[in-house]
């Protein structure tokens, strides 16, 4: 798919499938093309090449049917402050077709199921920063849209607020409803989706489980030496294990260096140590978060931000 804002493509070459009842998570930074593709797939602006279809309809040829299966939160809150929430959720389920008393009924439902209840008849203005959240994932499921689209639902919440709304989106999930949510967190997408596909600059840079993506990101080779005449042969046990450039912290006498094939770096890395008659203190592998993946990602594609 693709789409250009005056001169600039923000979106260049985004493929991706979304299969129904998963939690699928685009990550990528600011200005990476994630609200454009949200606006795309929720028929807000039309794909300057390329097509995509939600829930088998095509959202050029049919944003009714695609407006009708999806429910849409944006990475602004759109709940009403001067409203009270049970009144911003029976507006919204007014505009989607349903009569009073079922517009009211479906809005106590999710007040309820987003643990609002108590606070339903309060004025939205009034709500905290996550209830305000919950509340917006309430208004996309008005309805029971296949599809929810949530466009960074955490960004800018208070860190109590987006464990909260971790959990909703988790309940969301577990409901059945397929769930596409943008971030710029990787701890965010590590968490909750069961898919990851990385953009930058408007274009796929991976795609993949959060498993995955850090298997392909290697692993890090840890080596700690007990003394500091030690450290060149935890260097060259490094070297060997196939890190390229190992970094060296010589207050902690400690060794570390990115590898590909983590098990048999280490295989290597005790050998040499054993070979030099070195007892270490620690040597060990740790997986690759993904930060790691992202900063190689990135570090690819702008050799200027590398660590
Ligand atoms: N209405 C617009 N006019 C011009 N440029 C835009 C507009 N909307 C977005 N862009 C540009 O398109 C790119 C992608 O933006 P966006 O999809 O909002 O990214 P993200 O949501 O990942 O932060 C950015 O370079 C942004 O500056
Ligand atoms: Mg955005």
């Amino acid at each position: 798919m693709q789409r250009r804002h005056k001169d600039i493509w923000a979106l260049r070459d985004v493929s991706l499938h979304i299969s129904a009842g998963e939690i699928f998570a685009l990550l990528g930074p600011n200005g990476a093309g994630k609200t454009t593709l949200v606006r795309i797939l929720s028929t807000l602006l039309r794909p300057d090449g390329g097509h995509a279809r939600v829930a088998g309809w095509d959202v050029v040829a049919h944003p009714a049917r695609v407006r009708a299966a999806t429910g849409l939160a944006g990475q602004y809150s759109t709940v009403d402050g001067m409203l009270t929430g049970i009144e911003n959720l029976s507006l919204i389920a007014r505009l989607r077709g349903m009569d009073r008393r079922t517009a009211r009924r479906a809005a106590g439902d999710l007040l309820d199921r987003f643990r609002l209840a108590d606070s339903g008849g309060r004025l939205v203005k009034t709500y905290s920063g996550g209830m305000r959240r919950r509340l917006d994932l309430a208004a996309s499921l008005v309805g029971a849209p296949e599809l929810i689209i949530l466009d960074e639902p955490t960004t800018g919440l208070d860190p109590e607020s987006r464990i909260d709304t971790w959990d909703a989106v988790g309940e969301l999930a577990a409901g059945g409803t397929t769930v596409l949510l943008t971030t710029q967190y990787l701890e965010e997408a590590d968490r909750l989706a069961d898919r990851i596909t990385v953009i930058d600059h408007g274009r796929v840079v991976a795609a993949g489980t959060s498993d995955t993506l850090k298997a392909a990101a290697g692993s890090r080779l840890v080596v700690v030496v007990a003394e500091d005449r030690e450290v060149p042969a935890a260097v060259r046990a490094a070297r060997a294990a196939g890190g390229a450039a190992p970094s060296v912290d010589r207050r902690c006498r400690r060794v570390e260096t990115a590898v590909a094939d983590g098990q048999r770096a280490l295989a290597r890395a005790l050998s040499v140590l054993s070979d030099e008659g070195v007892q270490a203190l620690e040597v060990g592998l740790v997986r690759a978060t993904l930060d790691d993946v992202f900063l190689a990602l990135t570090a690819r594609r702008h050799p200027a931000a590398a660590r």
